[in-house]
Parts: structure tokens; C-alpha cells; sequence
């Protein structure tokens, strides 16, 4: 029934909508970098984390079951989940910190990092996999959507509307398109 139904709305993908977080926050961890202020940089690290455990619990509660069931490969979905408690401690232990602590800005950093790495196994196998798996991943994106907006109103975080989203979700997917060419070049293998 899944794959009668699946890319019907294409607008709401799922593997799209997470790549379009990971661009965001990625862009959020180059913002940090510019910043020299123990208060603005205290302010945006507190954001990112607000963001990559919002993000890891909507890929843990919709989107990890699905791959586990839909991709039988038990070890990426293992991995994924270890490399998720990983930057969660890396989180709690920022927001423990005083920023004006002198190796803040270097955990920022690892986790920036850190995050970077899993970002990249994700959209190297993870989500292209599940993509081209049965799951009805136009379904699980409008879930994600929703599922999302309620968490960030738990943290009273005002949320993006939407068809903001979506779009925006697009302009990442395009960008993704242009990045992943420019990866296959004539000389990479990967
Ligand atoms: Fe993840
Ligand atoms: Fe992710």
C-alpha cells in the first residue's frame, strides 16, 4: 500500500526536510565561528542544541523505526543511534558550561564536527537508501512537520510555518543536487 501512495506529495519528502535541517544547522555552526561575544555565542549554541535534539528525536521516533524495518540493516540504524548519543552528550556538557569557559568554543567546534560526520553518513546511505525503499516518505515528512511544530511549542519555540518549510526544504534539495554532482566529479569515486 506504502509504495501505491509513496511520492505522491513529493513536496513533503522527509529525506528532503532533513537535509534542509542539516544544511541549517550546519550554517548555524560557521555563524558561531564568527562570533567572539560570550553572550551572543552562549545565545546561538543554546539555539543549535535546541535544534540537533529536536532533530535527533524526530529521526529517532519516525524516521530510524522505519529504516530499521524498511532497510534490514540493523548496523546502520545501530550506528546512527550511538553517533546520537554521542553528540547528545557533547550537548549536555555545552550547556553546562559557562561560555567564557576558555574551551567552549572548542566544544562547539567538535560537536560542529561531530555533527558534520553524521550529517554526511546519513545522506550518503542513510536517507537515499530509505528513499528508494517503500516507505511512504511523503507521509512520514507531513509527520514530521507535525510532529516537529509540537515539540518546538514544548520549548516555546516559535515555528516556521509549513509551506515555509517546504520550500525551504526545496531550495536545500537543490542545493543538495549541485553539491553531490560537484562530489561524483570526474576524479571521486564516491
Ligand atoms: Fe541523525
Ligand atoms: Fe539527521
Amino acid at each position: 500500500m506504502a509504495r501505491d501512495q509513496k511520492s505522491r506529495n513529493g513536496k513533503t519528502d522527509v529525506t528532503q526536510l532533513l537535509k534542509f535541517e542539516h544544511e541549517e544547522v550546519e550554517a548555524l555552526f560557521h555563524e558561531f565561528e564568527d562570533l567572539d561575544e560570550p553572550g551572543e555565542r552562549q545565545q546561538l549554541a543554546s539555539h543549535i542544541c535546541d535544534m540537533l535534539e529536536i532533530h535527533a528525536q524526530l529521526e529517532e521516533e519516525l524516521v530510524y523505526p522505519v529504516a530499521r524495518e524498511m532497510l534490514d540493516d540493523e548496523d546502520l540504524v545501530l550506528e546512527a543511534e550511538v553517533e546520537h548519543r554521542v553528540a547528545k552528550d557533547l550537548v549536555t556538557r555545552i550547556r553546562s558550561m559557562a561560555a567564557d569557559d576558555p574551551t567552549y568554543g572548542a566544544y562547539v567546534k567538535v560537536l560542529g564536527e561531530y555533527v558534520t560526520h553524521h550529517v554526511d553518513e546519513e545522506e550518503r546511505e542513510l536517507l537515499p537508501r530509505l528513499k528508494s525503499s517503500d516507505a511512504d516518505t511523503a507521509a512520514l515528512g507531513q509527520e514530521l512537520l507535525q510532529r516537529k511544530r509540537e515539540l518546538q511549542r514544548q520549548r516555546g519555540i516559535e515555528s516556521v510555518a509549513d509551506e515555509d518549510l517546504v520550500e525551504q526544504a526545496r531550495g536545500a534539495a537543490a542545493a543538495t543536487d549541485v553539491t553531490e554532482a560537484q562530489r561524483r566529479g570526474p576524479s571521486s569515486h564516491r
